[in-house]
């Protein structure tokens, strides 16, 4: 089994160094407008409600994410104090009210039943198996009780073009997991129930899926 320490990460392009590119091969290669557009569409938070976006990177989906719900208190957290350099710029951009705290997903810096919704995307395919296990019983630790998780990432083909790409694609990082469909089995095991697999989309990489899932 890999290991991979609590504190780990693997930066959002896998290299320090591509870090400057990433906004610009999300938005050009990877159609992150599909699927981000399309998760606005499905969260539900009530007015005055706390929502993470665990892993923001750059933060393109944390600000999107405070434009579609002003009256939400927004808060991003990432382990790469390096990228959320670009996450802080583009919040004082925006002009929006926005936490930005440095952090892991596998030991979250908050209070249990603090956040009224999770939002993870394209940070699970970083994690070892273990460290993905981790993360999912962080996200139910910190949520309240009726509160959502929202998962953005690759997951099972659906369709041939896919699953050809994804014969290649999943040996990739640590998306081995992901593409195996085992997200369905870890994220029940962390407790959460009514889990469903929302939308997929095409990436050059493979599926990408919104997959939602309640705290009881
Ligand atoms: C591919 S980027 C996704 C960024 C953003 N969520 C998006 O959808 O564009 C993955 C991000 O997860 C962060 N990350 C990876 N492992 C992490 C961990 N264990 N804890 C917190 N952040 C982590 C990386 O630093 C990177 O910013």
């Amino acid at each position: 089994m890999i290991e991979q320490k609590a504190d780990a990460f693997i930066p959002a392009l896998r290299f320090n160094f591509l870090t400057p590119f990433y906004d610009w091969v999300l938005r050009v290669v990877m159609r992150e407008a599909a699927y981000k557009e399309a998760l606005m569409q499905l969260i539900t938070v009530n007015q005055g409600g706390r929502i993470l976006d665990a892993g923001c990177g750059t933060g393109t989906l944390t600000v999107m994410i405070k434009k579609h719900f002003p009256q939400i208190e927004v808060v991003g957290l990432d382990g790469d104090r390096k990228i959320l350099l670009i996450a802080n710029s583009k919040v004082f951009l925006s002009g929006d009210l926005i936490q930005l705290d440095h952090g892991f997903v596998t030991a979250l810096p908050y209070n249990n039943y603090s956040f009224d919704a999770c939002v993870c995307s394209l940070v699970i395919h970083h994690l070892t198996t273990e460290n993905k296990q981790k993360a999912f019983h962080e996200f139910y630790r910190i949520l309240k009780p009726g509160g959502r998780l929202y998962i953005v990432d690759f997951f099972t083909p659906h369709n041939i073009f896919m699953m050809a790409v994804t014969l290649i694609t999943q040996f990739f990082e640590e998306t081995y997991d992901n593409f195996h469909g085992k997200l369905r089995e870890y994220i029940p095991t962390a407790g959460f129930k009514e889990l469903e697999v929302r939308q997929n989309f095409w990436t050059p990489i493979g599926t990408v899926s919104i997959i939602t899932a309640v705290k009881h």
